[in-house]
C-alpha cells in the first residue's frame, strides 16, 4: 500500500514539475541577457518581494521556500532567480558525491525554472586541505554544468568581506573567481573576529570595507566579477558598560580563534532599527571615523544597548565606490527586512534604502 502511495506521489511530483506555473508560459524561460549593472538581492521568503524596486533588480537569490510566483514575476521583469547551494565540504571531497550534489541542483533548477545558483559555503577551510581543493572543484564543476545545461545561467559564490582568511575561510579566491560568474562580497559582519578592545563597533566601517576590495583587486581578480554586498541589518549590543565617551563594552564571545565577536550582539532588521531609534536615549548618532550611524537605548529591564547599522548615508559612499572601482554591481542581505508598509515614513525610508544602492546622488 505505502509503496503504491509513494509511486503515485512521485508521478504527481514529476507531472507537476513539467507544468509552467506562470500565467504566461514565456515567463518560465530562463533569462539570458546580461545587464551592465547587477543589483543582487537575497530573498529569505515571504511576499515583500512584491514591493522591491523591480526596475533595479537583476538577480534574486531565493533563500526562502520555493515561490513560483516570485520566479514568474522576476522573469517578467527580466531578472534572474537563483537557487541556494550549501553542502558540508567534508561530504564533497569525494568526486562522486560532488557529481551527485551538482546533478541534484541542476535538476532542481530545471524543474523550478531557475536561472542559476548562489553557492553559500561559509565553513572554515584550511589552506591546502582536501576541503580547500574540493571547494574550488565544486565551484568549477557547478559552473560548467549550469552553463552547459541552462544557457545564460549564472553561478555566483559568496565570499567574506576580505580575502584574508576571515573566520578561517581560507579559500582559493583567485581560482574560484575565475571559475564562476561573480563573487558576492559580504561586506558586513566585519566584527566577527575582534582582536582589539572588546567594544561595539560598526557592522561595515567604510574604509575597512573599501580597503578589502583593493585586496581582492590586487589579487588580479577582475572588478567585473565583484558584487558589493551591503547590510540592510544592524547589530544590537547589550553594553556591559557605557563609558562617558559613549563606548559600549560588550561580553567576550569568542569566534574561530578571536576572543570577541559580534555574536555578543543580535542582528536586527532595518525596519526594527528605524522604530527603535525613535525611542532611544541618544537619537541617531554618527561616527565620523567609521562613517556609520548608531544609537543607545535602555530596555525594559534598564539594560543599556548600543545599536550599529547602515542607512542611506553610510551606504551611498560604498555604492559610489562600486562605480569608481568599476565593480559588477551591488546587493544586500537581505531584501525583505525593510518596512514595506504603506506608512508614509516607512515608504520614504524604504525608497531611501533602495535608491542609496545607486550612489549618493540618488539619495
Ligand atoms: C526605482 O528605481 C529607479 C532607478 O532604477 C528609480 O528611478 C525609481 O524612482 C525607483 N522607484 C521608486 C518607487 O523609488
Ligand atoms: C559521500 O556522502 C555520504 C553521505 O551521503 C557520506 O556518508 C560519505 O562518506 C561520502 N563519501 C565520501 C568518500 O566522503
Ligand atoms: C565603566 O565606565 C566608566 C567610565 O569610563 C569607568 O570609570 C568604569 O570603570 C567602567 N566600569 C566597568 C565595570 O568597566
Ligand atoms: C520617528 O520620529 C520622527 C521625528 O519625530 C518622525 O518624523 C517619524 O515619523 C518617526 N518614525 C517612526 C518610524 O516612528
Amino acid at each position: 500500500m505505502s509503496w503504491f502511495l509513494l509511486f503515485l506521489s512521485t508521478i504527481v511530483v514529476v507531472c507537476r514539475a513539467n507544468i509552467c506555473p506562470c500565467e504566461r508560459p514565456e515567463h518560465c524561460q530562463q533569462i539570458r541577457e546580461e545587464k551592465d549593472f547587477e543589483v543582487f538581492v537575497f530573498d529569505v521568503g515571504g511576499k515583500t518581494w512584491k514591493s522591491y524596486n523591480w526596475s533595479m533588480v537583476t538577480t534574486v537569490a531565493a533563500f526562502g521556500k520555493y515561490d513560483a510566483e516570485l520566479m514568474c514575476h522576476a522573469h517578467s521583469k527580466g531578472a534572474r532567480v537563483v537557487l541556494k547551494g550549501d553542502v558540508p565540504l567534508s561530504y564533497i571531497v569525494d568526486q562522486e558525491n560532488r557529481t551527485v550534489w551538482i546533478t541534484e541542483k541542476i535538476n532542481l533548477a530545471k524543474v523550478q525554472f531557475m536561472d542559476g545558483i548562489n553557492i553559500d559555503i561559509e565553513q572554515a577551510v584550511e589552506d591546502g586541505s582536501p576541503e580547500f581543493h574540493a571547494l574550488t572543484a565544486l565551484v568549477k564543476e557547478t559552473t560548467e554544468t549550469f552553463h552547459r545545461e541552462i544557457p545564460g545561467s549564472q553561478v555566483s559564490f559568496d565570499v567574506a568581506w576580505s580575502p584574508k582568511c576571515i573566520d578561517k575561510r581560507c579559500y582559493d579566491y583567485i581560482t574560484i573567481a575565475d571559475s564562476c560568474d561573480l563573487l558576492f562580497v559580504m561586506s558586513y559582519d566585519e566584527q566577527s573576529q575582534i582582536t582589539g578592545d572588546c567594544i561595539a563597533m560598526a557592522n561595515a566601517p567604510l574604509s575597512q570595507t573599501l580597503n578589502a576590495y583593493d585586496q581582492y583587486l590586487s589579487m588580479n581578480i577582475d572588478p567585473m566579477k565583484l558584487v558589493m554586498g551591503v547590510p540592510w541589518y544592524g547589530y544590537d549590543y547589550p553594553c556591559l558598560n557605557l563609558s562617558e565617551h559613549g563606548i559600549c563594552s560588550i561580553a567576550k564571545v569568542p569566534f574561530r580563534g578571536a576572543p570577541c565577536s559580534d555574536a555578543a550582539g543580535r542582528q536586527k532588521p532595518y525596519e526594527w532599527i528605524m522604530k527603535q531609534v525613535n525611542v532611544s536615549m541618544s537619537g541617531r548618532l554618527w561616527d565620523e571615523k567609521q562613517k556609520a550611524p548608531y544609537f543607545n537605548y535602555k530596555d525594559q529591564t534598564g539594560q543599556i544597548h548600543q545599536v550599529w547599522y547602515d542607512d542611506p548615508q553610510s551606504i551611498c559612499p560604498k555604492a559610489d565606490s562600486v562605480k569608481s572601482k568599476g565593480l559588477r554591481g551591488i546587493g544586500m542581505w537581505n531584501g525583505n527586512i525593510l518596512d514595506y508598509s504603506d506608512e508614509p515614513v516607512a515608504r520614504q525610508q524604504t525608497t531611501g534604502m533602495w535608491n542609496a544602492l545607486l550612489g549618493c546622488l540618488q539619495e
